[in-house]
């Protein structure tokens, strides 16, 4: 909550600096955490993640011309881009506007320029969707300006159209439909083919106790905008090929079983892990939903293993994170999250031994990589919002 106001304050303070007058406006866009179901939104299939008290935070006020200029604090850059004339230049941060800029008006929306200033506590390439957040952000601030209603839907779609066609990073829906559909004290089962949400809450300790979710950084990065992930993409669109259906979420376990000696070795690998991980999903918001933390615990577990030896998308140190985080008797259990190849692991901990975890697991993460982890404890928090508007 602290870090929230901070940042709230200091785009607020900026923006008086840069427009000599309090901003009318003030939007804010989370980043988010993926509890379970990695890698199957693009497969058609279920995720779980939820929005976190981190995100962007930008202070605005419209202009009467087609210009939009934001400055980020984070860059300590202005990006000016005019929406009558919208062009691609170099990848960088202001990709991201632009691009929600270019979606909402190739879908008919009637724009407004604007100007302002953005910052974030969202650590960028860590797998904690900085980008949705900026997209989820910037389109908050066109739906207050245009006066057009909030669809978190629609805007969830547009963002991601922005990613995939503008910015060029051909990701899947979960991250922008969690940065716009979050609430506060949950998480969201989300059906990534027919873009139903259903609320989950965290479930208690056994002992009655809270569970608190811990984001494990193990500060090691790679871009998402490389080979990597769409590789995988394009593996899984073989192995639904193969069993002649669009996509893996098509793809029982029974029929897999079935087949699975016929498939090439690493094909069968990829197909097993997208099509056990949306059971583990489904299986954990019902442990969710059933108040079962050692059963939500156990099937983060088995994740990990799925993603270590079949999907093959975790490095040494996400590994060494996730071991270290599950020895700990506090600890329900921990699995990497987000795209994979690096970044960060997720944790369920018993709220009380928060402390004690947080200590314990940099301790032997460090012993054992010489590096120093970053780690948030974190409040399952709402989508994108209106911090504060005009009266
Ligand atoms: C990235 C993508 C998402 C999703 C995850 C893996 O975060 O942006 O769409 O595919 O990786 O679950």
């Amino acid at each position: 909550m602290k870090k929230k106001s901070s940042l709230q304050e200091q785009v607020s303070v900026e923006f008086q600096n840069k427009f000599g007058t309090a901003p009318p406006l003030l939007v804010q866009a989370p980043g988010r955490v993926n509890l379970i179901g990695e890698h199957t939104d693009y497969n058609d299939g279920f995720v779980l993640p939820m929005a976190i008290d981190r995100g962007i935070w930008l202070a605005l006020q419209p202009r009467e011309d087609d210009q939009v200029a934001v400055h980020s604090l984070d860059f300590g850059e202005t990006a000016v881009f005019h929406l009558n004339n919208l062009q691609q230049t170099q990848s960088g941060w202001a990709e991201y506007p632009k691009g929600v800029a270019w979606a909402l008006q190739e879908n008919g929306y009637a724009l407004r320029g604007w100007e302002g200033v953005l910052a974030g506590n969202v650590p960028k390439g860590a797998g904690l969707s900085s980008s949705a957040a900026l997209e989820l952000a910037t389109a908050r601030a066109f739906q207050q300006l245009s006066g057009f209603s909030w669809d978190a839907v629609q805007m969830a779609k547009l963002s991601q159209l922005a990613e995939n066609k503008w910015v060029g990073m051909n990701c899947g829906i979960m991250d922008q439909m969690i940065s716009a559909a979050g609430e506060a004290g949950h998480a969201l089962l989300i059906d990534c083919r027919s873009l139903e949400t259903q609320l989950v809450p965290l479930p208690p300790a056994p002992d009655g106790s809270g569970t608190a979710v811990v984001i494990l950084d193990t500060t090691t990065r790679r871009g998402l905008v490389d080979s990597a992930y769409n590789e995988r993409r394009q593996q899984c669109e073989a192995a639904a090929a193969y069993f002649g259906v669009p996509t893996l979420r098509d793809v029982s376990i029974s029929k897999f079983l079935a087949e699975a000696d016929n498939l090439e070795p690493l094909t069968r690998r990829r197909a097993k892990h997208v099509i056990t991980e949306n059971l583990r999903t489904l299986n954990a918001a019902k442990a969710m939903q059933n108040a079962d933390a050692p059963l939500l615990g156990q099937l983060m577990n088995e994740s990990h293993i799925s993603m270590r030896d079949d999907f093959e998308i975790t490095n040494d140190e996400l590994n060494v994170m996730a071991e270290a985080a599950q020895a700990q008797p506090c600890c329900f259990g921990a699995r990497m999250t987000g795209g994979g190849f690096a970044g960060c692991a997720v944790a369920l901990v018993h709220e009380e031994m928060v402390a004690d975890f947080v200590t314990a697991v940099s301790q032997k993460y460090q012993q054992q990589t010489n590096l120093s982890p970053k780690i948030y404890v974190c409040q399952p928090s709402p989508g994108a919002s209106v911090v504060s508007q005009p009266n």
